[in-house]
């Protein structure tokens, strides 16, 4: 069956460009952005790993690791990993997970075969602590990921996970909080003094610390 939120991301071991891991163990008790790319020696996918590896100093800030997986061997990955530096100006500073006979892509439902034949598609999936599966992105081949965009979901998921706040469209840190429907008035008073009602179901707060 499909995996879904909520779900415990399966363990595998399987080859990286920084050897042999087994997931769970790797992922150690910590946050973790697992994501697939097609092809090694593709273009979209050279600014993609590169842009992963300049926002490294951000995703350490939050504590994530990541680790990248394509159905490419272990030797095209070292091989590209020079090209990814050279052309994006940075170093890939994560593993790359070498999964030729796509035991690692199937478990994941990365390859869907209607859309791209034998490769895996643009799969993100966001790890929490628990090793429960928090968010799960698909793109299609042609279109690069935002990886701002990871990085905000993963300030939602990591406020979110410690305070009874949900966050609205386009929220970045720092803006305005939605008090989640479970938190009643009289708790919302204790909880985030000086709220504002809009609507009974659409309560503000500042940002908890
Ligand atoms: C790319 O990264 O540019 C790419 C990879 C596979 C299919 C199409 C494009």
């Amino acid at each position: 069956m499909a995996l879904r939120l909520g779900d415990e991301a399966p363990n595998f071991t399987a080859d990286t460009t920084e050897g042999k891991i087994t997931f769970h163990e790797w992922l150690g008790g910590g946050w973790a952005v697992f994501f697939s790319h097609p092809k090694d020696y593709t273009p979209v996918c050279t600014t993609e790993l590169g842009t992963v590896a300049k926002i490294m100093p951000e995703l350490k800030k939050r504590g994530v690791k990541v680790i990248a997986i394509s159905v490419d061997p272990i030797d095209a990955h070292k091989g590209w990993i020079n090209d990814i530096n050279e052309t994006q100006k940075t170093t890939v500073n994560y593993p790359i997970i070498a999964d030729p006979d796509k035991k690692v892509a199937q478990l994941y439902d990365m390859i869907h075969p209607n859309a791209l034949d034998n490769m895996t598609v643009r799969s993100v999936f966001i790890i929490g602590p628990d090793k429960k599966v928090k968010l799960m992105l698909t793109y299609p081949a042609s279109c690069g990921r935002n990886f701002d965009e990871l990085l905000r979901v993963i300030d939602s998921l990591q406020l979110t996970a410690k305070h009874k706040v949900a966050t609205p469209a386009n929220w970045k840190s720092g803006e305005d909080c939605i008090i989640t429907p479970a938190v009643n008035d009289e708790e919302a008073k204790k909880l985030f003094p000086g709220f504002k009602t809009v609507k009974p179901y659409l309560r503000y707060t500042s940002q908890p610390k």
